[in-house]
Order: structure tokens, then C-alpha cells, then sequence
């Protein structure tokens, strides 16, 4: 099927239409993870936007913004082949005025955990996040329970600005070895892959435990195992909804938050647990 292409605003207006609408927001680089979330899109049963950006705003100077990969035809071929109506991949210059002034502020929760790592990043993910909501004006909005941190700073975001968006999250799709899918991915060397599989690994490892200590030593012994070929940024047991650790005798849904940095890649992962 052929997917309209909305290079910039005017031509989204006229691709969108009146009816209900599904987005499904993406820096490109498509793979197996962002299909599962198309396909929960189209399942949805209404006009399905798809937005390929790589919004600066939320790389710091340090981070990968201009080698991040960019592969716009084979995103089209993976959207046509999933039934996507409309692609909405806008220029850098048509989403940001030079001029301009106002952005979203992740609070609190955008400042620790995968926030602590990476200063300004939430700040600069929400405000594009709002924006593509502002310019698709989507019914649902569907997002990857890969960035754990993420779809809980957006559900965030359209409580604290009453937006009238449903925000679907969907499971993260993982290789059979386990390697949860990234875009990031195709930076690893074989060897270095093999070295990533620690993260998944250590989250299954922690996930079969009963409380906290024991989730974060079994997880924690695993990735010490890796070391010095991986180096960890961060292991977070956190609340689900505000991402604050919890403590020893926490009851309750939970989620074991991993990054880690393998050769120049950095990586992230998480699991979600009851304990
Ligand atoms: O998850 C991503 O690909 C991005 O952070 C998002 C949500 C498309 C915003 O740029």
C-alpha cells in the first residue's frame, strides 16, 4: 500500500483528515520493535500516523545526534509494507523556529535515573513529543516499553497537561538470544553483542528473585561478570510510575532499569517485575 509522505506541516493538515487518528512517534531507523508498535496501531482500526524525526533536542552535545542513523527509504518500504496511511517526517527547520523560546520541563522525574545520565534529555524528548501531538493531534498515541522511563514521563505529561490522549505502551521485542532491539544495535561488533547480551541477562536474572536486595545482587552479579567490556552506568528497581527506587521491603509492581555502555555504544533495558 502507498503511505502519503507529509514532508512538513501544510501537507500533514491535508494527509491527516477529520477522523480519528493513531501516531506512532519514531526517530526512524525502523526495526522489529517499531513494527510491533505499527501493528498496534493498525489494529487499532483508524488512520495511522507514523513520525520519523531525530529530534535534537534530546542529544546532548557529547551524545550521537549526527551519527545517528538515517535510513528514510528503507522506513518508507518497512511503513508501506505495514499499512501505514500517512508518513510524517519533518525537517529540523520546519519543527524548530530559530526563535524559538518555550519548551517542556520534565520536572523531578526527568532528573534522576536515565534523567541523571543524561541531562536535558527528557526535557528535550517531551517537547517534541507535545509538539508532534500538537501537529498530528492524534486520538492514540503508542510508545515502547523499551524506554520504560519514557512512556512513564509521557503518561506523566498528558495527566499533568490534561491532553486527550490515550498513550499505549507496548512490549519491548527482544532477539531470541535475548538482546532487547535498538536502533542502537547496529553499532555493536559481533563481539561486542555478545558482551550486550549481559543486560538481558541480568534483568532475567533479577526478575525470578523475591525482593528487592535479591533482584538487585542476582542482576548486579551478572553484569559484574561482563565487566570490564561493559561498563555500567546505572541498575534502578524503581516504582513504575515515578521511577524512584524502592526500598527493601517493597511490595508491588516494579521495574529493574539497566543502561550500560559497550565499546562507544551506550544501551539501555528494563524488565517489569511484582514483587
Ligand atoms: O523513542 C523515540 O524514538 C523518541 O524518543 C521519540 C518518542 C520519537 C521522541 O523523539
Amino acid at each position: 500500500m502507498e503511505s502519503i509522505v507529509a514532508r512538513n506541516r501544510a501537507d500533514l493538515v491535508k494527509a491527516r483528515g477529520d477522523g480519528p487518528v493513531v501516531l506512532v512517534p519514531t526517530m526512524g531507523a525502523l526495526h522489529d520493535g517499531h513494527r510491533a508498535l505499527i501493528r498496534e496501531g493498525r489494529a487499532l482500526g483508524v488512520r495511522l500516523v507514523v513520525s520519523i524525526f531525530v529530534n535534537p533536542l534530546q542529544f546532548a552535545p557529547t551524545e550521537d545526534f549526527s551519527r545517528y542513523p538515517r535510513t528514510f527509504e528503507a522506513d518508507l518500504d518497512v511503513c508501506r509494507a505495514e499499512g501505514v496511511d500517512v508518513v510524517f517526517a519533518p525537517s529540523v527547520e520546519d519543527m524548530y523556529r530559530p526563535d524559538r523560546q518555550v519548551a517542556i520541563t520534565s520536572g523531578h522525574m526527568g532528573t534522576i535515573v536515565e534523567g541523571a545520565s543524561r541531562p536535558g534529555h527528557f526535557d528535550g524528548m517531551l517537547t517534541v513529543v507535545l509538539k508532534l501531538f500538537n501537529l498530528v493531534q492524534p486520538d492514540i498515541a503508542c510508545f515502547g516499553q523499551k524506554d520504560a522511563q519514557q512512556l512513564a514521563m509521557i503518561r506523566r505529561m498528558v495527566t499533568d497537561l490534561d491532553l486527550p490522549i490515550d498513550v499505549v505502551g507496548v512490549p519491548t521485542v527482544r532477539e531470541t538470544d535475548g538482546l532487547a532491539l535498538s536502533s542502537r544495535n547496529r553499532y555493536l561488533s559481533a563481539d561486542e553483542r555478545q558482551v550486550a547480551l549481559a543486560l538481558s541477562r541480568a534483568l532475567f536474572a533479577g526478575a525470578v528473585e523475591p525482593t528487592p536486595e535479591k533482584v538487585r545482587a542476582a542482576a548486579l552479579s551478572v553484569l559484574g561478570a561482563a565487566a570490564p567490556e561493559l561498563v555500567l552506568d546505572y541498575l534502578a528497581l524503581v516504582d513504575p510510575a515515578t521511577f524512584e527506587e524502592v526500598g527493601d521491603g517493597y511490595h508491588g509492581d516494579a521495574i529493574l532499569a539497566v543502561a550500560a555502555r559497550v565499546g562507544a555504544t551506550r544501551l539501555i533495558d528494563n524488565a517489569i517485575l511484582r514483587l
